[in-house]
């Protein structure tokens, strides 16, 4: 597998029917591999989960539907990194700015819960996006699932590089910063609040412009 994503991937046979699944009872859905969002040569690359049901995997476009975007979008606008703070459809015409956002796992899973074996199927493809970064970028981790797959990408030893909220990791030729998920679970129950994460974004802003 050389490309950094594929729209007909199949490759997790319980993702993929489950897709179909869910396109039947959801037929305006998207319901496909969600791709990468955002410029290829941007500097800034986040990595998610896994596109959530009705985010997503409704509209195709990261982050995009559901409560987990919400924050995301407002902190990339304020750092100068969306041309608006919303993200409301593929098609709606925002546009990042020096940045890209990719999922850990590009198919929806049941539960939101993608099994190891998927995670590692999907990984060739982060794997081949994270090789295709410039010098100097910052790849965000969204949540210790994001974080693993990021350290599994680069073949580097899961001890010697520990998630951990706000850590900034030096790994080949880019800096890992980690934050918590922007998830509905982790914003309500305080785990990540907004200024935790305002924190996160005015310190990847600072690597960046060094
Ligand atoms: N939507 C995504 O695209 N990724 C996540 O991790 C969560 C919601």
């Amino acid at each position: 597998m050389t490309s950094i994503f594929d729209k007909d991937c199949r490759a997790c046979p319980r993702l993929a029917t489950f897709l179909d699944d869910v396109k039947d009872r959801y037929p305006d859905y998207y319901c496909r591999p969600v791709p990468p969002f955002g410029t290829s040569d941007a500097r800034f690359l986040i990595v998610g989960l896994a596109p959530g049901m009705h985010g997503a995997n409704r509209s195709g476009r990261p982050f995009t539907g559901d409560h987990a975007g919400i924050l995301l979008y407002q902190m990339l606008h304020k750092y100068g990194f969306a041309s608006r703070d919303h993200s409301a459809a593929a098609d709606d015409g925002l546009e990042l700015i020096d940045c890209r956002i990719t999922n850990a796992v590009k198919c929806l899973p049941p539960d939101n819960k993608p099994v190891g074996a998927e995670i590692n199927t999907c990984n060739a493809y982060l794997a081949n996006e994270l090789q295709t970064l410039p010098k100097d970028a910052v790849v965000m981790a969204l949540g210790g699932i994001a974080h693993r797959a990021i350290i599994k990408a680069l073949g580097m030893r899961q001890a010697d590089f520990k998630f951990a909220h706000a850590a900034v990791h030096d790994v080949e030729f880019f800096r890992l910063i980690d934050s918590y998920h922007c998830s509905r679970y982790n914003t309500n129950t305080r785990r990540l609040t907004e200024e935790m994460f305002d924190a996160i974004f005015a310190k990847t802003r600072e690597l960046l412009d060094k």
